[in-house]
């Protein structure tokens, strides 16, 4: 893929595509991109399909380009109406993507409730995701791989800091279960690099996993109100 990402987030008016885009934005200019960022404006009424699509990348965009690397589709619809926009080579990073957009949705919301060590520690998450996404995306270009295009999965927001625990939970045990079963691929059809790279990710969602169950044993242990005490600061 080289140094540069091209991700357009689509859907139906009021799914909260500019709020994805946004966080998205965001992530790629923490994590030191530089990014440019433009809206369609096709259909404003609620129901019709819109995009915002970024382009970040190591140095100065000024730009957008046509395609996009990824498509990170909130419905079925937007992922038919964008398909011929998924450059070659170009993937639905489904599991990822939605990683990313809950942990900063739950780091921000954290953030806001002044619990800073959370905040950190999810935000720090969601970069690793972001990471992720480009290890996958190389790996698909570099096998002139065919473009998949599916549906991100639900953003499981929770409304405490418990729910948002337990909706990142469930998104790495299924991250986990996906990339288990995508190694086991790998190595059928001899493709050991590929297994490789899918397998250092998985070590991650493992780590990721276990930080989460660490969290939700203190929380059992402590009681939630002594353990977000310990959260105030870094
Ligand atoms: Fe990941
Ligand atoms: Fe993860």
């Amino acid at each position: 893929m080289g140094s540069e990402i091209n991700v357009r987030v689509t859907g139906s008016s009021g799914q909260g595509i500019v709020s994805a885009g946004t966080l998205l934005a965001r992530v790629y200019r923490d994590g030191g991109r530089h990014v440019f960022a433009v809206q369609d404006y096709m259909s404003r009424i609620r129901g019709g399909n819109n995009f915002v699509q970024l382009r970040a990348a190591d140095r100065p965009v000024r730009a957008p380009r046509a395609k996009a690397d990824i498509i990170a589709a909130l419905d079925g619809q937007g992922a038919r109406a964008n398909a011929a926009a998924l450059a070659p080579g170009g993937l639905l990073l489904a599991d990822e993507l939605t990683a990313i957009n809950q942990y900063m949705v739950h780091s921000e919301m954290c953030a806001n409730w002044g619990y800073q060590k959370l905040h950190k520690q999810f935000e720090k998450r969601a970069i690793t995701e972001m990471k992720h996404a480009e290890k996958l995306i190389g790996r698909i270009l570099f096998l002139e791989g065919t473009p998949t295009v599916s549906v991100l999965r639900k953003m499981n927001i929770g409304a405490d800091v418990p729910k948002q625990l337990a909706g990142d939970h469930a998104l790495e045990a299924g991250a986990i279960k996906s990339y288990n079963e995508a190694i086991v691929q790998a190595g059928e059809a001899g493709d050991y690099a590929t297994r490789d790279i899918l397998q250092a990710i998985l070590n991650d969602e493992d780590g990721h996993i276990d930080e989460i169950e660490e969290l939700q044993d203190q929380v059992g242990q402590m009681t939630l109100p002594v353990f977000l005490s310990t959260q105030v600061k870094e």
